[in-house]
């Protein structure tokens, strides 16, 4: 019996670190097309294309947060529903994480070198924020997914005006997440006391800074 618990217990943690390492070193499949479809990559000039990859940089890491939150959060929720929800939401991740690296690619940059760092620590704050129950752990989501959405909303301002590929991305992601956080509120979020929404507002404003360059 005890043999069969180690091995289960075996089996997650196997399984966690497969999920961490194809999120931050292999390029996880999209289940949806890219959003940009055939939208014309309109050629930016040299500053415009390093905004532009700086932008689409902090969204990857973003997305690499997201998938590290969601298996965190999934790794310790009480109700298997719950659970399944959230593995759900990070599969859709999974698709903004494909597609910004795609854009990074077609901008000519590449992911940031942090994104080891960035996965573990996100990954710490969706046990942390897991273990308090299952009310914490969908009102973690909802106010994760209602700075991403603003943060989406910023980026689609100050992307140059060209770039219709990312922002068709962008767009898209910024209606998911949106639907993540409908989703979680429904589900009997709580709603998270302060100062963790600031907190984590200036851990994402550190984050952002640090992955536009890195
Ligand atoms: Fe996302
Ligand atoms: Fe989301």
């Amino acid at each position: 019996m005890t043999a069969t618990r180690d091995l289960k217990s075996i089996d997650r943690v196997l399984i966690e670190a497969q999920r961490a390492l194809d999120s931050v070193f292999g390029s996880p499949a999209p289940t949806r097309p890219n959003p940009a479809g055939d939208e014309s990559d309109i050629v930016l000039d040299e500053a415009d294309r390093q905004h532009a990859a700086g932008l689409m940089r902090i969204n990857h890491v973003g997305e690499i947060c997201a998938q590290a939150l969601y298996s965190g959060q999934a790794a310790v929720a009480r109700d298997a529903g719950t659970r399944a929800d959230l593995l759900a939401a990070a599969a859709e991740e999974t698709d903004h994480l494909a597609w910004c690296a795609d854009r990074l690619r077609e901008l000519d940059s590449r992911p940031s070198l942090l994104n080891p760092l960035w996965y573990a620590g996100s990954y710490a704050i969706g046990t942390l924020a897991g273990l308090r129950g299952d009310g914490w752990n969908l009102g973690f989501v909802v106010e994760t997914e209602r700075q991403v959405e603003a943060h989406l909303q910023e980026h689609l301002q100050t992307l140059p005006q060209a770039d219709s590929r990312s922002r068709k991305i962008l767009e898209t992601m910024k209606a998911d997440e949106a639907r993540h956080a409908d989703r979680a509120e429904a589900q009997g979020a709580r709603v998270l006391p302060q100062p963790i929404p600031a907190l984590m507002a200036a851990a994402s404003k550190l984050m952002k800074t640090i992955a536009y360059r890195i």
